[in-house]
């Protein structure tokens, strides 16, 4: 996607393949900065402090940290130790668990001489391969937004299709398209008139500041919420869909994805307001059934509750406390919503229900 019309991906090889770029997610929407990770490590760093965040971003970064561990040495324990500290940066995306094995199942079987260039090799696949993924679903999914567009009743047919999503499932949260919002680009691109309520997605507000944010560099109108309105708006036929992301969708139909989704599926179940979610198939756990009980939850710092930070009138960014200074704050930050809530999960291979034959539709 562009950024001030150039096209930019969110991870990309420097020149020379020495190491890779990211875009700092920290620091939108306020400052862009490009960011150079050279080992390992560094892309630890910026996959646990989150500055390249998303189910699908994650994997293909945590798939280039093993690439760059096998320049200096390429031993078994080298790839076992970048496996396990990757592995370990982030507990809920599933697709780190699964860009990481991908790498290490290539690699275990090659001799030491070659793993190396192997690996540089199959993290550059693994990254063109999320892009055609998020393509697809992005045309699977906007065919859902043209239905609503044509079918809107009486008065309101031909209308805006009004779209809500939850935290930042866009390009940025990708390697380049988006899961929930590659249908809403694609849409756009095609000339369906639509707006999207972006809920700001408290406590690191991935919603306004990422969201907001990349929609507006595309053109595509949009409008910030506080996380509680999206309630209000589907009761006064504001709501067309939902359509968010996910971490990580269970054998069964389950998604868990930022915290807060659950919520707004109970109000679009309580509204008739379908609620849809998308994602590429690396983001199913076929070993998990019971979303609820076995997805196991990021809790991060509390500052993330207790402080907030922003642009302030002197050009700096600042971070300031909201909460009284001894109060106790926690930080849970994905939750579940159950199959049954979902209407739709929208593929790279189509859309399926969330149900039994849907799951097992993209089994095969
Ligand atoms: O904590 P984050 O910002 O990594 O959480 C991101 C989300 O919850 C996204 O909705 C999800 O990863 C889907 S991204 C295409």
């Amino acid at each position: 996607m562009k950024i001030n019309g150039t096209p930019y991906r969110t991870i990309w090889p420097t020149a020379g393949n020495q190491a890779v770029e990211i875009i700092d997610q920290t620091k939108l929407p306020h400052i862009f900065a490009t960011l150079r990770l050279e080992n390992m490590r560094d892309t630890e760093r910026a996959i646990r402090d989150m500055q390249v965040r998303g189910a699908p971003l994650i994997g293909v970064t945590a798939a280039y940290g093993v690439a760059l561990a096998m320049r200096g040495n390429a031993s078994d324990a080298a790839l076992a130790e970048a496996c396990s500290v990757l592995l370990a940066s982030r507990p809920t995306a599933v697709n780190l668990r699964w860009g990481v094995e991908k790498m290490r199942a290539l690699l275990t079987p090659l001799p030491e001489r070659e793993r190396a260039a192997a690996a540089w090799k199959e993290a550059a696949r693994i990254a063109d391969e999320d892009v055609a993924i998020n393509a697809a679903i992005g045309k699977h999914g906007s065919e859902i937004i043209r239905a609503s567009y044509q079918n809107k009743d009486g008065q309101r047919k031909n209308s805006t299709v009004n779209i809500l999503t939850h935290c930042n499932a866009g390009w940025l949260a990708t390697v380049d398209w988006g899961t929930a919002l590659a249908p809403v680009y694609t849409a756009f691109d095609a000339g369906i008139p639509l707006h999207v309520w972006v809920d700001e997605t408290r406590p690191r507000n991935q919603g306004a500041s990422l969201t907001a944010w990349e929609l507006g560099q595309h053109g595509v109108p949009h409008t910030v919420i506080a996380d509680n309105t999206g309630g209000h708006l589907m009761q006064h036929g504001m709501v067309d869909m939902a359509i968010v992301g996910t971490d990580r969708v269970t054998a069964r139909g389950d998604v868990c994805n930022k915290i807060g989704t659950y919520l707004k599926a109970l109000a679009a179940h309580d509204n008739g307001v379908p609620f849809y979610v998308a994602l590429p198939t690396p983001t199913i756990d076929w070993t998990l059934q019971d979303g609820v009980k076995d997805i196991p939850i990021e809790e991060r710092t509390p500052e993330e509750v207790t402080h907030i930070s922003g642009w302030c009138e002197d050009g700096q960014v600042r971070s300031v406390l909201l909460t009284p200074v001894n109060s106790r704050a926690a930080n849970y930050s994905f939750d579940v919503t159950p199959a049954r809530l979902v209407t739709g999960l929208i593929t790279e291979r189509g859309v399926v229900a969330a149900d039994a034959e849907g799951m097992r539709a993209l089994a095969i």
